[in-house]
């Protein structure tokens, strides 16, 4: 895959992935989870380089779910570990390619070292503005519209704001994504077809990719195919192909 041939003037402005597969790329080799783990963060790295070098504005990344608390204790503890070691490390990555660190989700429900490194990071690469990496972390998407109405009806009920104010763009501004475009492009790895509760009401109208490589193999060379892909796709947002043209 050539990054010729892709078009610079019809870039995604916000890519989403659900990074897939880091399990079963360790089991395939005998390895532990965790051992996915680690090179799923080598291919974040790739990924984040990779889209900052094309241009893309908005980067999110889907790290851990509100459902992956379920996971073993000594899973989730060993991904906490990983995340606050990969912002360590990262932050210089951050700053040489002036991008901009954010996080979604319930960011106090993980653990104080974690929301401290987290907070670092995002102080320090505030003012960057070559791309924004989201970090999608302890998140999903139904508990994200569920504040979002638990919010609204508060100003509702202290007269802050009337219900007939209430719009697209309203709802949207109570959302955790409040300052980013809708999603373009999704990107799922590992052959699974479902969402997983990842950002439902800004993928109303993404194209959606999905690839059966494994989150651990995913080069700049996948995430190139991907937006050849979505580029040469029509998006008519209901409209007919006619109106396009
Ligand atoms: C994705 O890989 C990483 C997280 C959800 C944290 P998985 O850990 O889900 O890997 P599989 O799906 O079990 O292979
Ligand atoms: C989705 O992957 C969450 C992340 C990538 C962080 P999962 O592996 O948790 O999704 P399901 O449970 O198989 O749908
Ligand atoms: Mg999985």
């Amino acid at each position: 895959m050539n990054e010729k041939l892709i078009n610079k003037e019809k870039l995604p402005e916000h890519i989403a992935i659900i990074m897939d597969g880091n399990g079963r790329w360790a089991k395939q080799q005998g390895k532990l989870r965790v051992f996915g783990h680690e090179n799923g963060a080598k291919a974040v790295k790739r990924v984040v380089e990779g889209c900052a070098e094309l241009g893309i504005k908005n980067l999110t990344l889907y790290a851990f779910s509100t459902e992956n608390w379920k996971r073993p204790k000594m899973e989730v503890e060993t991904l906490m570990k990983l995340l606050v070691s990969s912002l360590k490390k990262e932050l210089k990555t951050l700053l040489q390619n002036n991008i901009k660190l954010n996080a979604i989700g319930n960011i106090e429900t993980l653990p104080k070292k974690v929301q401290s490194e987290l907070l670092e990071v995002m102080e320090k690469t505030k003012d960057n503005n070559r791309m924004t990496l989201t970090m999608a972390l302890s998140y999903g998407g139904r508990e994200e519209i569920k504040n979002a109405v638990v919010e609204l009806c508060t100003k509702v009920k202290n007269n802050i704001i009337s219900p007939d104010i209430i719009d697209e763009s309203i709802i949207n501004n109570h959302l955790y994504t409040q300052n980013l475009p809708d999603v373009d492009l999704l990107i799922r790895t590992s052959g699974e077809y479902r969402v997983s509760n990842f950002l439902l009401w800004q993928i109303a109208y993404a194209e959606l990719y999905f690839t059966k490589t494994l989150w651990p193999d995913f080069t700049k060379e996948h995430l190139w195919e991907a937006i050849i892909n979505y580029q040469n796709r029509e998006r008519r947002f209901g409209k007919t192909s006619e109106q396009l043209n």
